[in-house]
């Protein structure tokens, strides 16, 4: 494996690409280049920490506006389970996972992870998922994409503000990394698990970080300084999202669960930032309202805790399609039920495959709940042109997932129908 040229590189944008590349080499890198990070360790007592997997809003950071704050490094590692589950393997899988939960705090200072299962993975089982559990197939969910389906086992999304963090946690499951932040690893994934490192995905969040890739083709010297994202804004409003309660399953032996749906796409970022103004960018983006009425600013920093959207707005998607341009989140709103957005997003940029791009990680109760409000976000129903319908015309679809993340007490390898 080759390392990037360190001269090269911003040292967050080095770290990045560490992370990126993965493996031990990758570790020793960004260890040598962080110095002694001061990471918080975990803790002995599984019971303290949250019933729920996903539940990572109350240990995250804030902004300013009170907004929770995606760590700043992501890994997504798809796992191929080698042989059929026994309760040694499930053993196996739940005390590699607690060694994690010892070696570091469950918040972004630490890590924070999930592991969630494929159609694929409960295919297996005689019994069905029971009818409390919405995960079909993977499909296509547009005219225009013809995805890749995750059809490995399962995935572990890893979580950090520390590249080290991600990169360690990931060796110590799977590498020759015995020490995790002070903590002897006794048990790994090897044997139960193999990694398929052809299919890993990495990303990252966080104000500046976007502009620091102008190193990779197609991402142009444009990218707002300040923004967290590629597109130039600022994403993921408390009140835009669901909470974590609406989007956990509450009945059924699966109580406490959640789906995930990953979608994997590239963004053609070139043409977004310097084909149109700010203004068209903002009109395709949020809603022409918001253009018109210099509601967002620079990278969206006057909007606080909501992504501004009324229901007049939202009700006025059509008449705006038909005016010219139609706005991506006015039209993803038209999914929301009893005026409450129904996915908690969880989205990070990627560099993955030297393209710009964006892992759209969502949870929601159901995975039917995705289908519809990507539905009403492609907007195959309103009468405007491809290039003015939001951000359609920027966005190409390589891959989509869905994935049942269990509650922590069934995270290894859950069976179909669990007592
Ligand atoms: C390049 C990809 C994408 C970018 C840059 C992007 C960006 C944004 C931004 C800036 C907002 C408004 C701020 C906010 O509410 O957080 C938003 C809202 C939203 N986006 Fe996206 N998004 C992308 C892909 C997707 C995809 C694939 C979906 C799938 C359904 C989606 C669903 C939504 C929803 C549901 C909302 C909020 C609607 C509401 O307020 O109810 N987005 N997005």
């Amino acid at each position: 494996m080759t390392l990037p040229d360190r001269s090269a590189l911003s040292r967050r944008d080095y770290l990045r690409t560490l992370v990126a590349i993965g493996g031990a080499t990758a570790l020793s890198a960004c260890v040598s280049e962080s110095g002694a990070v001061d990471v918080p360790t975990g803790t002995d007592d599984p019971e303290s920490l949250p019933a729920r997997q996903h539940a990572w809003n109350d240990v995250l950071s804030r902004d300013d506006d009170g907004n929770v704050q995606s760590p700043e490094h992501h890994v997504l590692l798809p796992l191929s389970l080698v042989d059929e589950p026994t309760d040694a393997a499930r053993a196996q899988v739940e005390d590699a996972l607690r060694t994690l939960e010892r070696a570091y705090e469950w918040s972004n200072e630490g890590l924070v992870f999930t592991i969630g299962y494929t159609p694929a993975y409960f295919d297996r089982f005689d019994d069905s998922l029971p009818e409390s559990v919405a995960l079909p197939e993977p499909a296509a969910l547009t005219a225009a994409e013809n995805p890749v389906f995750d059809e490995f086992d399962a995935v572990l999304h890893l979580a950090s503000d520390h590249s080290q963090v991600v990169l360690e946690a990931e060796e110590g499951l799977f590498g020759d990394h015995d020490d995790l932040n002070g903590i002897a690893v006794e048990t790994d994934l090897t044997g139960v698990f193999e990694r398929l490192e052809e299919q890993r995905r990495s990303g990252f969040v966080g104000a500046g970080l976007p502009a620091e890739h102008t190193d990779v083709s197609g991402v142009p010297d444009s990218v707002p300084e300040d923004a967290p994202f590629f597109m130039g804004f600022r994403s993921g409003f408390i009140d835009s999202q669901a909470t974590e309660d609406r989007v956990t399953i509450e009945d059924g032996p699966f109580a406490g669960a959640t789906t995930q749906h990953i979608e994997s796409l590239e963004t053609q970022l070139r043409t977004w930032l310097e084909q149109d103004s700010h203004p068209m960018r903002v009109r395709k983006l949020f809603s022409p309202e918001h253009a018109d009425e210099e509601l967002v600013g620079d990278v969206g920093e006057k909007l606080t805790t909501t992504n501004g959207l009324t229901d007049e707005r939202i009700d006025a998607t059509e008449a705006d399609a038909r005016d010219g341009v139609v706005g991506h989140a006015q039209k993803a709103a038209r999914g929301r039920i009893d005026g409450e957005p129904p996915l908690l997003r969880r989205d990070f940029n990627t560099v993955d495959g030297d393209r710009p791009g964006v892992h759209f990680l969502s949870l929601q109760h159901g995975i039917d709940e995705f289908v519809r409000v990507r539905e009403a976000m492609t907007g195959a129903d309103l009468d405007v042109g491809n290039a003015n319908n939001g951000i359609l015309s920027y966005i190409f679809v390589d891959r989509r997932g869905n994935y049942l993340l269990p509650p922590r007490s069934l995270r290894a390898l859950p069976p179909t129908n669990p007592q």
